[in-house]
């Protein structure tokens, strides 16, 4: 068996604990109790395997991963064995002192997330009085540092309106990136699916403030732009493909090709607590299953696009068309691909009531 190359990336989902409550969060439904998170040691223990195995770049997220008291113990371990580091978080939690340690520690990169670019939108959806404020506080933080700032804004029927006061925002913050992505409908957010996705016409309306912001800001502010997969023809290469560039190990300690990979049936994740990094990339059912393109149905198998977008997303297949090994219905070829139409037209006139993401019972 050849070995595949190995992930550039890993994302460390240290926790999914988190002082907010985005009701568009893709993280799973069932949430990983704080008891059950790997230690400090055992990341440690991750991150070295991480750059033994190749990884080039570690992904701190969650959840919050600034709720880890150990975060930068952890920065400081992947920065020293050569990854480049980022974190990604909702910055409510990004102090003077929390910011002083993440530079002591080498911190290469943060992506802070706002839910809207006014204040009572965005407490209203994060559910977080005060957060609004923080955020641009650790904003200011992060370009006092000289760090690179992304500021990533999360779009949806709600807010959809605001997307130039959103621009506008992540100028005034001096970002040197601003991502402008469409809400992704995995674990949360495909649970709130109807209060969240646009019409057509928001849609482009979005598209077309992001275009001219981009002929306008070019040369000075990057634009990202993540579009719903509900109005596209094409499939994203989502993780960039199943087991080719991409390891995410939840905080419990599952390896895991995604985020939301949780969802699907009939799989074993490896545990990084029993099994070593190299070995479940290399050599885990979980990780060969969708690997390439092999496994493919014919419609991608014989298609020209298979290895750009690797036949779209496994956990979407499984959830709008019942099969995770089906053709993702955002395919315009995919026999299923008038579901996407369906749950526009469901979304169309739904209400906009939203259910807060929860720890459940451990956090409520
Ligand atoms: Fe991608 Fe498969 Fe659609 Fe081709 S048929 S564009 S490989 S999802
Ligand atoms: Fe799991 Fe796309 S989110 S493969």
């Amino acid at each position: 068996m050849s070995l595949p190359p190995p992930p550039m990336g890993l994302i460390a989902e240290l926790t999914h604990r988190c002082p907010l409550q985005c009701a568009y969060c893709s993280n799973p439904l069932a949430l990983d109790p704080p008891a059950s998170e790997l230690t400090t040691e055992e990341w440690l223990h991750v991150l070295d395997q991480a750059a033994a195995l190749g990884v080039l770049q570690a992904h701190f997220s969650g959840g919050e991963p600034m709720a880890r008291r150990d975060l930068a113990r952890l920065v400081a371990q992947a920065a020293a064995r050569g990854l480049y580091t980022n974190i990604i978080t909702s910055g409510v939690l990004l102090t003077d002192a929390a910011m002083a340690e993440l530079l002591a520690a080498g911190i290469d990169h943060i992506q802070l997330s706002f839910q809207d670019s006014r204040t009572a939108e965005a407490e209203r959806i994060g559910g977080y009085r005060g957060g609004h404020a923080k955020k641009l506080e650790a904003a200011r933080r992060i370009r006092e540092a000289d760090l690179p700032l992304t500021a990533n804004f999360v779009l949806h029927k709600q807010n959809a309106e605001r997307v130039e006061e959103m621009i506008a925002l992540g100028e005034e913050l001096q970002a040197e990136r601003i991502e402008i992505a469409h809400t992704q409908y995995y674990g949360w957010g495909l649970l709130n699916r109807n209060a969240l996705l646009p019409s057509l016409a928001q849609l482009e309306h979005v598209t077309a403030a992001v275009m001219a912001a981009r002929e306008r800001l070019k040369g000075r502010i990057v634009i990202d732009y993540v579009v719903p997969d509900y109005y596209a023809a094409r499939p994203k290469a989502c993780m960039g493909g199943w087991g080719n560039r991409l390891i995410n190990v939840s905080p419990s300690g599952k390896a895991l090709p995604c985020h939301a990979a949780e969802t699907l049936p009939g799989f074993t994740f490896p545990s990084v607590r029993s099994e070593t990094l190299a070995a479940i990339w290399n050599e885990s059912e979980a990780f060969r299953r969708f690997r390439g393109t092999e496994w493919m149905p014919d419609l991608c198998r014989t298609c020209d696009r298979r290895e750009i977008d690797w036949g779209g997303c496994r956990c979407q297949a499984l959830a709008l068309a019942g099969d995770a090994a089906a053709t993702d219905p955002a395919c315009a070829k995919s026999p299923d691909h008038g579901l996407l139409a369906e749950a526009a037209a469901a979304a169309a006139n739904a209400p906009l009531d939203l259910v807060p993401r929860r720890l459940h019972a451990q956090d409520a």
